[in-house]
This record gives structure tokens, C-alpha cells and sequence, in this order.
């Protein structure tokens, strides 16, 4: 475990959503390992006045019901003691100017910093600008990084416009772009699994490979973020980002080691080897649709288009699938499958892996129905876990066969569990980019999307819908590439869903 120097992180959004829901309480994860360097500083800051207080009084509310965060405990209030607050107005050059001079007090504040921009993408540019002008990101005294969400502009061009701004106050080295999924440890495990089984090497590739499906749904709808979802959708907000990373490490060739840049070569070479799509292909290989009112967890659930700042006639996708195949030497003609979708029947996100069956069928007669290829599948959430689903004997005098699963569930119960953030957050202060985006990788990902977007843009008319509390829109089945290949839904053999939908 390395020691980390002291820093002061500043976070922009402190009040919104992604920081009350993800980085306060991975913070304060951190603060009770006992992982965040004694010194550190969290200076929040919002459009609001606030006292410093108040605001701390407000964090406490926020921590109410997490573990060890009981009032008067020595947990919480060590954390509020690093806890302070800003006003800002991110438009105004003064506002910055007064964060510098807050931040000079050098006995509160360390020198090392780091910006959290936990704001809308659309508000990245000017809030950089804004930093650079006011000296705030010169490495005078102490390194400078900046620390920004998904989704890395709206599409190749915005992205490489918004990567010029960086650059003009930033370089590479100061850059961590997050995809928080990379920080899941089940979504390591991915690597771990592959690169320290020597036995699965052989099959990973088209000759043993049927398909591969990537999930990931929610049962949750666009909970008051209609703001940012209505310019992104779900094949920005998901697709572009955290599925193609997750079809990254499960398709990419060994790396030379596990360094970052060696990891991220190899991630870029399979975005780049990932068949284009052309625009008259887009249906064959893009599904979108958009939640219905309906019932999710027994509750009656509003539509998208009855969600507060909805646009009426929106045709936004809550629900966006992708056929895609990657061109090269391993999985060349294997379809990977990728599906996300807000108010949908589960929340879980896997990785099915479907292997071909045996050249010959010699248990034809051993079974009822069609024959059952293996499956190797990765769960990421709820619960991370490793399954493989094989053929055996059923037990009696008849030869007749049956599906097992085996269940390699490597979570141990009594084992500390942590959710992304927190150990994103400890690699920010490493300085270690091996779980963070490299620009090329972020343009090879809008260069697989893009042309969908386009055609999707331009069809403003009609889009598919779905009941909330549903697997989804009907007619997805369209995408596959033989009869015999069906979305999955569950790792359970009896819930996997056996109809193409
Ligand atoms: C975010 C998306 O990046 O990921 C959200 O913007 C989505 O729309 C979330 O709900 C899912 O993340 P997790 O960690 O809850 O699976």
C-alpha cells in the first residue's frame, strides 16, 4: 500500500447528484480504511452560499444510515473536519480568483490538488478555461490534476474539440478521464480471470466462441437527471463508455504488462479492429427504445415522456442494443452483443459468454430439445460472480443429461467490498492512469458510435417503446445473427430467458 501525499480536492458539483450519490460516500469509505492521507482537504463547491457548517451539516445528512457514520462518531466527525466549502459562480472569473486566494492558506489546504468535475459535460470547457486563467492549474508547488466524468463530448468531433481546450492548460499527464466502471473490481476480475487461467486461453477465441452478450440494465428510470439524458441517451450515457470498455477486456490481447500505457494499447487495438458500421447497416446492427409507463418493483412508474423535463415528443433512447464484430486474427465473425436499458425487469449487469457446441451431436437421444452449449459468465452486479454452465449425466439408469452450473462466486462474505469510486479516487492521487481513458481510446469509442447516432439523430419521427418493469422493446431479436441466439437475462440456468425477444 503506498502512502499517498497530502492533497486538497476540490469538487465542483459537490451538491449534485454523482457527488452526494457516489464521491461523498466513497470519501468517507476511504476515511474509515483509513486510506485518505491524514492532511487531505475536500473543499466542495456549488453555485449556493453556504457556510462551511452548513455544509458539513449537510454532509452528515447525507452519510445517515451508512455504516459507521452514526452521530458523534469519530469516523464522521474526522471527516468533517476536512470539509469545506466555496461558492462559486462557474461563468465568473472573480469566483476563481477567490478560490486561489482560499486555496493559498497553505496550512488547510496542501499544496497537490486535484478538481473533481462532478458538473454537466457542457460545463468542462469554460470551467477548465476558467482555472487556466486564473493560475489554478500551474504546477507551482504541487502537482495539479483534474478528474472528469463520462461522457468525454457528445460524439468524435466535440471530443476533440473539448480535448484542444484541455490541452491548451493541461497535459496528458494531468488528465484522468473516469469511466467508472473500470474501477468495479469485478469489471478487473475480467483481466484477472483471463490472464491468470492459463486454461481458458485456448477457447478464448472464434473457433470455440458462439457470441458474447454485455448487459447492463436498471430498474431505476432517468431519476431527475432528464437535463443530461435528454442530450445523451442510453448509447452515450452506457454504450459508448462502459460497455466498449468491458468488450475491451474481454476481447483484448494479453498486454505486455499492466501498466497503463500497455493496457491502454491494447484496449485502443480493439476498439480500432472493431468493424465499422455503416449507415445503411445501422438498423441491422442498432436497437433503440424508450420506457413506457408501467410497473417496476410493483410500483406504478411514469413514462419517460411524463418525466419531469421530458421533452413531449423526446425520442431519446432509454434503451439502446449493438451487434458489433471485431475484425481481427481471435474473433473474427463472433457477434458481440450489447444491450443497456433503464426501467427495465432486473437491475444486473454480465457478461454471457456462449460457447459453440460440439462438432458432433452424439447425445441427441440423452436429452429433451436442442443442444445446450457451455457458458461462461462473468456477473458484475448485484452480485459479482463467475458461473460456467455445462452439460453432465443425470443420475438413474437412462442416459439422459442436464445442465449444472458451476458456481465459482469468489466474493467471500466477511471480505471488505468497495463500489468504484473509492478506488478510483486513490489512483487519482497516485497519479497511476491504468484505470482511466486515454484520449485515442475515447475517439476509437465515438468512432464505433457515431454513425448510429447520425442515422438515430435524423430519425426524429418514431421510436420503438417498451413497458417499464419489461426485458425491453419487442423485435431486438433482429439483431442476431442465428435463430438459435437469445438474449439472456439471468446466470441462473432456469431464469435465462429462452425466447429471442
Ligand atoms: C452512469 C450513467 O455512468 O452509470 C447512469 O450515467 C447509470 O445513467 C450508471 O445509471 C450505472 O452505474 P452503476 O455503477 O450504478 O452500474
Amino acid at each position: 500500500m503506498k502512502t499517498l501525499e497530502p492533497c486538497t480536492l476540490v469538487i465542483f458539483g459537490a451538491r449534485g447528484n454523482l457527488a452526494r450519490r457516489k464521491l461523498i460516500p466513497a470519501l468517507y469509505e476511504l476515511e474509515g480504511s483509513a486510506r485518505l492521507p491524514e492532511q487531505m482537504a475536500i473543499l466542495a463547491s456549488g453555485l449556493e452560499a453556504l457556510t462551511r457548517e452548513a455544509w458539513q451539516e449537510e454532509v452528515r445528512q447525507l452519510l445517515a444510515g451508512h455504516a459507521h457514520a452514526e452521530a458523534g462518531s469519530a469516523q464522521l466527525n474526522h471527516f468533517c473536519q476536512r470539509l469545506h466549502y466555496h461558492q462559486i459562480n462557474p461563468s465568473d472569473p472573480q469566483s476563481y480568483q477567490a478560490l486561489q486566494d482560499k486555496l493559498e492558506h497553505a496550512e488547510t489546504f496542501p499544496a497537490h490538488r486535484i478538481f473533481y468535475m462532478a458538473v454537466r459535460p457542457a460545463d468542462y470547457p469554460g470551467i477548465v478555461e476558467h482555472l487556466g486563467h486564473a493560475g489554478l492549474l500551474d504546477q507551482r508547488g504541487g502537482w495539479r490534476r483534474i478528474v472528469l466524468e463520462k461522457p468525454f463530448g457528445y460524439d468524435l468531433l466535440s471530443a476533440q474539440i473539448l480535448q484542444a481546450g484541455l490541452h491548451r492548460h493541461l497535459d496528458e499527464q494531468q488528465i484522468f478521464r473516469i469511466d467508472h466502471y473500470l474501477g468495479k473490481g469485478t469489471v478487473q476480475n475480467v483481466m484477472v480471470f483471463r490472464f491468470a487461467n492459463l486454461l481458458l486461453e485456448p477457447l478464448w477465441n472464434q473457433h470455440y466462441i458462439d457470441h458474447v452478450q454485455i448487459t447492463h440494465s436498471e430498474t431505476l428510470g432517468v431519476e431527475g437527471r432528464a437535463d443530461y439524458y435528454e442530450g445523451a441517451g442510453a448509447l452515450r450515457d452506457m454504450v459508448q463508455s462502459h460497455l466498449l470498455q468491458l468488450l475491451t477486456l474481454v476481447a483484448m490481447e494479453p498486454p505486455v504488462s499492466l501498466t497503463a500505457e500497455h493496457l491502454r494499447d491494447e484496449k485502443v487495438k480493439v476498439l480500432k479492429s472493431i468493424r465499422p458500421i455503416t449507415q445503411n447497416a445501422v438498423h441491422a446492427h442498432a436497437f433503440r427504445g424508450q420506457y413506457e409507463r408501467g410497473v417496476s418493483a410493483g410500483q406504478s412508474v411514469p413514462g419517460y415522456l411524463e418525466e419531469p423535463g421530458v421533452a413531449s415528443d423526446s425520442t431519446t433512447e432509454t434503451y439502446a442494443a449493438l451487434k458489433l464484430y471485431i475484425d481481427n486474427w481471435r474473433w473474427s465473425g463472433v457477434p458481440f452483443y450489447l444491450r443497456t436499458g433503464k426501467r427495465l425487469a432486473e437491475n444486473s449487469s454480465a457478461v454471457y459468454i456462449r460457447f459453440k457446441s460440439p462438432p458432433q451431436d452424439l447425445l441427441r437421444a440423452a436429452r429433451h430439445g436442442p443442444p445446450q452449449p457451455n457458458w461462461i459468465m462473468l456477473g458484475i452486479q448485484p452480485n459479482d460472480s463467475l458461473r460456467m454452465e455445462m452439460q453432465v449425466k443425470m443420475p438413474g439408469l437412462d442416459l439422459q443429461t442436464r445442465t449444472i452450473s458451476l458456481d465459482a462466486t469468489y466474493h467471500q462474505g466477511s471480505e471488505a467490498d468497495y463500489d468504484a469510486y473509492e478506488e478510483l479516487l486513490l489512483d487519482v492521487m497516485q497519479g497511476d492512469h491504468s484505470l482511466f481513458l486515454r484520449i485515442d481510446e475515447i475517439e476509437a469509442a465515438w468512432r464505433v458510435v457515431d454513425p448510429v447516432l447520425k442515422v438515430w439523430s435524423m430519425e426524429r419521427e418514431f421510436i420503438n417503446t417498451y413497458p417499464a418493469g419489461s426485458w425491453g422493446p419487442r423485435g431486438t431479436y433482429r439483431l442476431f445473427s442465428h435463430e438459435d441466439q437469445f438474449w439472456r437475462h439471468s446466470l441462473d440456468p432456469e431464469g435465462a430467458n429462452l425466447q429471442p425477444y
